[in-house]
């Protein structure tokens, strides 16, 4: 197990489409890296292409603080249905530190994936995992929660880390 380092924004990899974990392809070692990283972060959620592994891959752990791990794996994780009511949260993002903004999503939806042992599962995720969910499968697909609000925002945010990463190339 290792802690990996965590991609940030405008790093380009964060922008590609991860490709589907094969059948019977073992990614137990990938999903213990993610937790390691994630709970040292600390994060709720994280998709494999964050460490730079373009594997549809998502860990998720909502347990608060006092509370017992409660680590959920989802491979090739895709949403089946979307209610059309929708809730609001503040969302961040370990690839995009220090910003969080309120997005709009489906409040409920039907999650199709599977475990480390390739069995397939749905769930219908509502509240937090239901919007944790759907902001790590954004990520396997190349989009983050900044395209979910007002351009105006998400380019002043974009310019900013850009901004920063040259800075930091030039040191
Ligand atoms: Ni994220």
């Amino acid at each position: 197990m290792a802690i990996r380092s965590i991609l940030t924004i405008p790093d380009p990899r964060l922008r590609l489409v991860s490709e589907p974990v094969a059948p019977g392809e073992d990614v137990r070692a990938l999903v213990d890296d993610m937790f390691e990283t994630m709970y040292d972060a600390p994060g709720i959620g994280l998709a494999a292409v964050q460490i730079g592994v373009l594997k549809r891959v998502v860990t998720v752990d909502l347990a608060k603080k006092d509370e017992p791990h409660q680590p959920q794996v989802f491979i090739n994780p895709e949403i089946i249905t979307r209610s059309d009511g929708l809730s609001t949260y503040e969302e961040g993002c370990l690839s995009i530190p220090d910003v969080h903004e309120d997005v709009d999503r489906p409040a409920v939806t039907r999650v199709r994936y599977a475990d480390l042992d390739g069995k397939t599962h749905e769930i219908d995720a509502e509240g937090l995992l239901a919007t944790c969910l759907q902001h790590e499968i954004d990520h396997l697909n190349g989009v983050l929660f900044i395209d979910h609000i007002s351009k105006l925002k998400r380019d002043r945010i974009v310019k900013k880390f850009t901004k920063a990463a040259k800075r930091a190339a030039a040191e």
